[in-house]
């Protein structure tokens, strides 16, 4: 089997993030199956396969304490495929929670973890976001104190089929998200047979970034089924891409430079140059509250004076183009710098005059991180994006480089090394997890859709009123999450999303999000805002990555926002005509919020900060005076 030959390109998000990959040579999507470990029953999955799936030698680099967990490979019962499989491991919350058979005294909350991709392993979130075992730098492991599974039985799933250490065989790869919405339920399906109180236990689905096309395929699946396997009670999904592209990574773009103005240097012109772009653009979509009508889709307009390539048109995720260093070569002089600089000015600005930029089209976070590498200290020093080279060769190179829209403060170059690759291919650590030994773990691969080099299915947007009705009908809890610092699938997209949807009868929220939430440590934490079973949280100094960037705030969240029935934020109506919200609004906290002052740079580990001079930051706050919180985050 054989990709098309011609060159295409698409984005992928290794664990969680989102990649833009280019490549000329795709390969063959290989053939992959479990590994039939010593002990294995015979038969139909039952508890009696507890005892092959149990984790029982010791993982090498796990020194700690860390609760009993199952692994292992099910099948997701695709006539025909009985080599497709998803790859679990799950942790136990305490001693026999997950073991035992249902009782009135363990009914308790279990979750899944997803990441996105598409492609990438969920595997990354267990060891660099949410998970019990933490994976550091040097490759050595640590405990997480604020690992999810201290809250519920829970299972990190590799999936759709072929990803991570699930298993495909060559033509049994996921041919669109209906598929792999029924390859889930049909693996949950078997899993229940294994551990059998499940069944009948609230299931919380949760997962970051693609998976925010993933999970609300899922659910349509499971609502699609008369008898589902499982019961699922909630959703939350952090950093989602249920959208455009349009929606959730171009139309933020001017929002994400008021969120972080250092970006293009707190220069007032280039602003301004911006937000007039942005109007061009139709992206300056006002949200209200009550929300008056469905928000116009702003479409998506091309560059004129160059060629995107032929994907970059059928592919909507191909937003972030190639960064070509146009105008600035690395051994121009420092000066010359700053002369390109007032030329690009002169020359965007002279042809402001109501025209669309020619070069960017309407891909304005392209412009703005061009600019940064171009002109603004510190990501004019990091390393240059290399493009036109194949997928697996590419993974660090791109991670360089697109980190940085994950987080905006982050500038580090090279960035930090996360690499579970080692642990997770090591002899001892793949047989105790009784993972495939046909093939090799990797973080992400450039094939989930099989020969289709993307995603043919349908944002899930598209059936968000549907999905909605159902949730309300059935009780499942929305959480739709978002991280303060991602610029690549950024808040201002699921506003969008939430206000053009409707729940509960209503569409949209009626109060602006504007209550503040603290975690434990008397932090301002979150912006939280709950509605007719939806809720909306905007965690303050998060990128994309929210568990990894804010342990603390994701797992008390979770606590009490997804399990528990926390009620910050929650729309009142104590008497017909008041309305009242609980936790109080603050205005200061509606719309943006900018990000504090420091942008990280060095390499690995932070190295330094850079914060740019005072007179420089009051002078922004003539032109846009964005509330920041003080405090160091
Ligand atoms: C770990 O978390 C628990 C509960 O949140 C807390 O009591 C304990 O102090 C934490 N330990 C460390 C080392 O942070
Ligand atoms: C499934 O895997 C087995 C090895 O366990 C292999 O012999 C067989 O050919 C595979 N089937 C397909 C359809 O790939
Ligand atoms: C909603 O539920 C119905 C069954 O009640 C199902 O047919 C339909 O596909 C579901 N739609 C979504 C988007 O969940
Ligand atoms: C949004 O509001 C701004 C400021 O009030 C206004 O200039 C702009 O035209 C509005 N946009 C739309 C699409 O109505
Ligand atoms: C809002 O919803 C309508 C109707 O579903 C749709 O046509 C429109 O594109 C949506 N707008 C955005 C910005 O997604
Ligand atoms: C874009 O490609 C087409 C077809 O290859 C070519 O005719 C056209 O001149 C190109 N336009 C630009 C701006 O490069
Ligand atoms: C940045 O510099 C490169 C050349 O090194 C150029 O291709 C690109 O257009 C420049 N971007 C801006 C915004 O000047
Ligand atoms: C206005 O913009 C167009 C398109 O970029 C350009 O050709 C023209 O020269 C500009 N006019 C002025 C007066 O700057
Ligand atoms: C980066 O930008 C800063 C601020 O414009 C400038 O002072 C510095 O010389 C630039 N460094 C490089 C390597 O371009
Ligand atoms: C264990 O940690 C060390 C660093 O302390 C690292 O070199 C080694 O590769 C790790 N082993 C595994 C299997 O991850
Ligand atoms: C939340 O934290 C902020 C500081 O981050 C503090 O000013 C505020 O009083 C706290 N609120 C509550 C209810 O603890």
């Amino acid at each position: 089997m054989v990709y098309n030959t011609g060159a295409w390109s698409r984005i992928l998000a290794f664990s969680s993030f989102l990649y833009l990959v280019t490549t000329q040579d795709v390969p063959t999507p290989p053939s992959s199956y479990p590994h039939d470990y010593p002990g294995k029953p015979s038969g139909d999955f039952g508890p009696q396969w507890q005892k092959y799936f149990k984790v029982n030698d010791k993982l090498p680099n796990v020194t700690f304490p860390i609760t009993q967990s199952y692994a292992g490979n099910l099948p997701v019962n695709r006539a025909g495929h009985p080599n497709d499989t998803l790859f679990f491991w799950g942790f136990e919350k305490s001693p026999g929670s997950l073991s035992a058979p249902l009782t009135t005294s363990n009914g308790q909350p279990w979750g899944i973890w997803l990441n996105g991709g598409p492609g990438s392993s969920s595997l990354y979130g267990l060891l660099f976001e949410n998970g019990p075992i933490n994976i550091n730098p040097d490759y050595s492991a640590s405990s997480n104190n604020h690992s999810w599974n201290k809250l519920a039985d829970y299972f990190w799933v590799d999936q759709p089929v072929g990803v991570g250490y699930a298993t495909a065989d060559e033509t049994g790869y996921a041919p669109d998200e209906d598929q792999i919405g029924k390859d889930f339920m049909g693996f949950l399906s078997n899993l229940v047979k294994v551990f059998p109180s499940l069944a009948q236990r609230p299931l919380q689905l949760t997962g970051e970034s693609y998976a925010g096309q993933y999970i609300p395929y899922i659910l349509k699946a499971y609502f699609d089924m008369p008898k589902p396997p499982v019961k699922i009670t909630n959703i939350l999904i952090g950093d989602g891409t249920y959208t455009t592209g349009q929606v959730f990574e171009l139309a933020p773009s001017l929002s994400v430079l008021e969120t972080y103005p250092q970006i293009i240097g707190y220069d007032v012109d280039v602003y301004n140059y911006f937000k007039e772009q942005n109007k061009l653009c139709k992206f300056d979509i006002n949200l209200t509250y009550p929300q008056h009508g469905l928000i116009p889709d702003p479409g998506i307009i091309y560059p004129t004076q160059r060629n995107f390539s032929l994907s970059m048109k059928v592919d909507r995720f191909n937003f972030a183009s190639s960064l070509k260093r146009r105008s600035v070569e690395p051994e121009i002089s420092l000066a010359k710098r700053e002369a390109a600089r007032q030329e690009w000015k002169r020359e965007v600005i002279d042809q402001g005059n109501g025209t669309i930029n020619p070069w960017y089209g309407c891909f304005l976070i392209n412009m703005y991180t061009d600019y940064a590498y171009n002109y603004t200290f510190p990501w004019n020093i990091t390393t240059p994006p290399v493009f036109d080279v194949s997928v697996h060769v590419y993974l660090k190179v791109l991670e360089l480089k697109f980190s940085k829209v994950y987080n905006i403060p982050d500038a580090l170059n090279p960035e930090e090394n996360l690499d579970a690759s080692v642990f997770l291919n090591n002899p001892r650590v793949r047989t105790a997890l009784h993972a495939p030994t046909v093939k090799d773990w990797q973080l992400s691969i450039d094939f989930p859709f099989g020969t289709n080099p993307y995603d043919p299915s349908p944002e899930a947007i598209n059936f968000f009123n549907a999905l909605a009705t159902n949730a309300t009908k059935k009780n499942v809890g929305i959480h739709l999450i978002s991280g303060n610092n991602d610029a690549l699938v950024a808040h201002f997209g699921t506003e969008v999303a939430i206000q053009n949807t409707t729940f509960g009868g209503i569409q949209g929220f009626t109060r602006q999000p504007s209550t503040p939430w603290n975690t434990s440590d008397g932090k301002f934490a979150a912006v939280v805002h709950q509605e007719r079973g939806w809720t909306y949280a905007l965690f303050y100094d998060a990128g994309h990555m929210i568990p990894r960037n804010k342990p603390l705030a994701a797992y008390e969240f979770f606590r009490d926002f997804v399990l528990g029935k926390g009620n910050i934020g929650t729309v009142t109506s104590p008497k017909p005509g008041i309305t009242t919200v609980v936790g109080g609004e603050d205005p200061k906290l509606k719309g943006v919020i900018r990000g504090a002052d420091p942008i990280y740079y060095g390499s690995g580990a932070t190295q330094s900060t850079y914060v740019f001079p005072a007179a420089t930051r009051a002078a922004w706050k003539k032109v846009n005076n964005a509330y920041q919180p003080t405090g160091s985050p």
